[in-house]
């Protein structure tokens, strides 16, 4: 029987080394938590890197341990870290594709070794592939996989999805290593995106860089024809819905309620990253409370900041400015019996993310840029009682299906701040009408019906490309 072979750079689990041994911890970000529902069917396999150097005694070990959950491991030496996963991967493709272009760092060593990890994940999944297999690669750390795949296996079926912006081609041309990038993508025989524009970009990109000739959505390769369309990712709905009801998310909410008493709370919950507008939404909670006295000790931001990629240079100075920030804010407002910011830089189980997902009245999701943003869709199939608001960045995808929220800018702190007054003061009719519009969408369009959809457009292509032959 053949199956669908997903490759990302990191696998839905990471290796937490206990005194009690290994064992393993789900994944934080949006494509290891989304895809973690998934992956599962049928005889799938996932090759990618368990998130930690692992000494070579024990690769055996994990090998075996992984396998048993039908995940294929991909070991990653101290310099592959450095210089392909923060260097190229996270100090050259994630600033350039979030249109934060002075941020990087183009080095020859980065490009380099990510050359040659990309080479080492062909390796991996070239020892599980066979005849008839379908291979999904995922994200911008393993752009030069398709092409390496397909030049090894001329045949085979493979589908490319990117999880974050593709940015436009004024900013995507800056990379030295264009062409070499697009040609890798290009070794696919489906391209997809979250958005419209981020497909249009790469139609773009690749036409005018490759001088390649494309017609509607399909570009015109040397050997094939490559499709690239959007396809917005969805989340495990029933999952976020069912288990608001489970014993331990009903008793952490009720922690919340004698902790909180009165206060109604504003939910943030990102990975530290500069594209997450973490300090701009900072800003506009601090103009909130200097212009809104009235809501002194009865509102307070609630702040979840992941740890993540924090050997990178910008993500530190990030981590720096966000404690001064919120120490800045807590001493000038805080009273006795209330604190403004109340943050955590942390990540939770399941089971508190949904307890606060239920609790809090508002969800701020103001990032500067985001492919998508699963944790706004998270809050909305949460919110069982149809009621809540949730402020959401125009710049995230998800500002695109999700047009009942409050849209903001997330430049615009002023606004930020008003959105969060608006919020607090929206009846209870609006705020069901709304929430119950976006629950509906996030149940349909969930993240089932999102690979469903990719694998059908991936199996038409393919017909489509025998077709011309
Ligand atoms: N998340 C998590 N643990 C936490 C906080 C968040 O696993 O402590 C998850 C969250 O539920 C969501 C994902 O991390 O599924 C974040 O995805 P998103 O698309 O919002 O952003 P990304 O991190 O992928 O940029
Ligand atoms: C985003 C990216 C993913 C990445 C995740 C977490 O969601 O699209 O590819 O896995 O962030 O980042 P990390 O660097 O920890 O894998």
């Amino acid at each position: 029987m053949s199956k669908t072979i997903i490759v990302s750079n990191r696998l839905p689990v990471k290796i937490d080394a206990t005194e009690q041994g290994i064992q393993f911890k789900p994944s934080e970000g949006g494509l290891a938590t989304g895809l973690s529902s998934v992956y599962k069917n049928g005889n799938n396999v996932w090759v990618g890197w368990p998130g930690t150097e692992v000494a070579d005694e024990q690769v055996k070990q994990v090998t075996s341990q992984l396998k048993e959950l039908r995940l294929s491991p991909v070991f990653l030496t101290k310099d592959d870290i450095n210089l392909y996963y923060e260097g190229f991967s996270n100090e050259i493709l994630w600033p350039i594709f979030h249109y934060m272009s002075t941020y990087a760092r183009y080095d020859d060593a980065y490009w380099n070794s990510y050359q040659q990890v990309n080479e080492k994940f062909k390796q991996a999944v070239l020892q599980v592939a066979e005849p008839g297999d379908t291979i999904w690669i995922h994200d911008y750390q393993l752009l030069l996989l398709p092409g390496l795949i397909r030049a090894a296996l001329p045949d085979i079926t493979i589908g490319f999805f990117q999880h974050i912006p593709f940015p436009s081609y004024e900013l995507f041309r800056l990379i030295p290593w264009r062409s070499e990038l697009l040609n890798g993508i290009l070794g696919a025989d489906l391209v997809g995106f979250h958005t419209y524009d981020d497909a249009r970009h790469f139609l773009s990109s690749a036409t005018r860089i490759l001088q390649l000739k494309s017609s509607s959505n399909v570009i015109s390769t040397h050997s094939r024809s490559v499709v690239v369309e959007s396809f917005p990712m969805g989340i495990d709905s029933d999952k976020f819905e069912e288990i608001v009801h489970e014993q331990a998310v009903r008793d952490n909410i009720t922690h919340l309620e004698e902790s909180f008493g009165n206060t109604r709370l504003i939910l943030s919950i990102d990975r530290l990253d500069y594209s997450k507008g973490i300090l701009q939404r900072l800003q506009a909670f601090d103009i909130f409370l200097q212009n809104h006295q009235e809501y002194k000790e009865k509102v307070s931001l609630y702040m979840i900041v992941v740890p993540s990629r924090d050997t990178v240079g910008q993500y530190k100075e990030l981590r720096d400015d966000i404690d001064k920030l919120v120490g800045n804010i807590n001493a000038r407002f805080r009273t006795n019996v209330w604190t403004p910011v109340n943050y955590f830089y942390r990540s939770f189980p399941l089971e508190m993310l949904s307890a606060l997902y239920c609790f809090s009245d508002i969800c701020l999701v103001t990032p500067m840029r985001d492919g998508m943003n699963l944790v706004c869709k998270e809050y909305v199939a949460s919110r069982t009682n149809n009621d809540g608001v949730l402020i959401l960045s125009e710049m995230a995808g998800a500002s695109k299906e999700l047009i009942d929220a409050l849209i903001v800018n997330p430049n615009n702190v002023r606004q930020m701040s008003d959105a969060i007054v608006e919020a607090l003061n929206m009846s209870a009719d609006e705020q069901v009408k709304r929430m119950t519009q976006m629950r509906l969408l996030i149940s349909k369009y969930n993240v089932h019906h999102w690979v469903k959809i990719f694998m059908e457009r991936l199996e038409e292509t393919k017909r489509m490309q025998q077709s011309l032959q």
